[in-house]
């Protein structure tokens, strides 16, 4: 075989090669084996000898015409296979950014709920029991059983929405004093939070869906002391042992007698500021002894028994904990707000 003719099966088998090599290891030994100080290629030069004189510097020329096309090739090659490695490297090392990330985002309890179970860690410390009932209520539970019979003025008061002539949406957790007793027998000491009603015009200070807590004790020889110390420990226990509790004469006619009760300022300690209007109190539930007709209404014998209810506003006392102005913020669901309770 003629060196043009191995020249050119040389340059043939290399092509072939080249199009098989799928990375750059192999790359290189191709390039050992053909262009290397043992190469083919290599091999051919040296062979020289045996050509005449006179032809050699034609062959020379032509086998260095082959030596610079084949690693023309091989550089091409090389870039080809070096760029798709990149490639494939930038491609398993990718990040995507977009991916959700795996965790959620922690949520917080709501400040209302917060003061909830403050306030029921300490009535359920006190030996109190945690009642719920029903939010759509029938009159009978909501107004008779708690003396206010129809057409009695102080219906009037609470803005009530009816569902029909003989329910209503309650509006106060009261009636859930009627379904325990017509329910237990004395001792009774229960709480009942819950989600009351009225129809009431949205403000600052009102919403026609708020929440209240219940109290009721019924026993033997329940006094009015009772009421009072019981409020007065609740009250020290959830905003410190300077608060002292003042009663204030008032009317229910579920209770008799009737007091609203104001604690100490807990943004002022007493010492007067704008959240209580310089008096250095803030009033914050309603109670009294539980009226002698409502015991007899409610299967409880007045002559043996007696009891204290009250009725806390939990936006009210939750607004005042932390200095919230506005009660819609606590309904709104604005993660601004929110998440200042985390
Ligand atoms: N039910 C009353 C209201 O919604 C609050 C209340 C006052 C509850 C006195 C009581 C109570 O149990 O004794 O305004």
């Amino acid at each position: 075989m003629g060196i043009k003719e191995e020249l050119s099966k040389i340059a043939e088998e290399m092509r072939g090669e080249l199009q098989q090599a799928c990375d750059l290891q192999s790359l290189e030994q191709l390039k050992v084996r053909v262009l290397g100080k043992k190469g083919s290629l290599t091999a051919l030069l040296r062979g020289m000898g045996s050509v005449p004189p006179e032809e050699r510097p034609k062959i020379g020329q032509i086998i260095n015409e082959h030596r610079e096309a084949l690693t023309a090739m091989l550089e091409s090659k090389r870039d080809e296979l070096a760029r798709r490695e990149k490639e494939a490297r930038l491609k398993a090392e990718a990040i995507d950014i977009t991916e959700p990330r795996d965790l959620p985002g922690v949520g917080g309890v709501h400040p209302n709920s917060r003061v909830l179970n403050e306030v029921l860690d300490c009535f359920t410390g006190m030996g109190f029991e945690v009642v719920e009932g029903p939010e759509v209520e029938l009159d009978h539970y909501n107004f008779e059983l708690l003396n206010l019979p129809k057409n009695h003025p102080a219906r009037d008061a609470q803005d009530t929405f009816y569902v029909d002539d003989n329910m209503v949406m309650r509006t106060h957790t009261s009636p859930v004093q009627a379904r325990v007793m017509l329910s237990r027998k004395p001792p009774i000491r229960v709480v009942c939070p819950g989600r009351v009603f009225r129809a009431d015009e949205i403000d600052a200070t009102h919403s026609p869906v708020f929440h209240q807590i219940e109290g009721l004790v019924i026993d033997e020889n329940v006094s009015m002391a009772d009421l009072k110390g019981t409020l007065d420990a609740f009250a020290k226990k959830l905003y410190g042992a300077d608060i002292e509790t003042r009663f204030r004469p008032s009317f229910f006619p579920f209770t008799e007698p009737s007091a609203e009760v104001d604690l100490t300022c807990f943004n002022c300690r007493g010492k007067g500021c704008r959240m209580c209007k310089g008096t250095g109190f803030i009033e914050v539930l309603g109670c009294g002894m539980v009226n002698p007709k409502v015991l007899s209404m409610c299967g409880i014998d007045p002559e043996k028994y007696s009891g204290f209810a009250f009725g806390i506003g939990l936006e009210r006392i939750t607004m005042l904990r932390y200095g919230i102005t506005d009660m819609r913020l606590m309904y709104e669901g604005d993660l601004r707000f929110l998440k200042q309770f985390r």
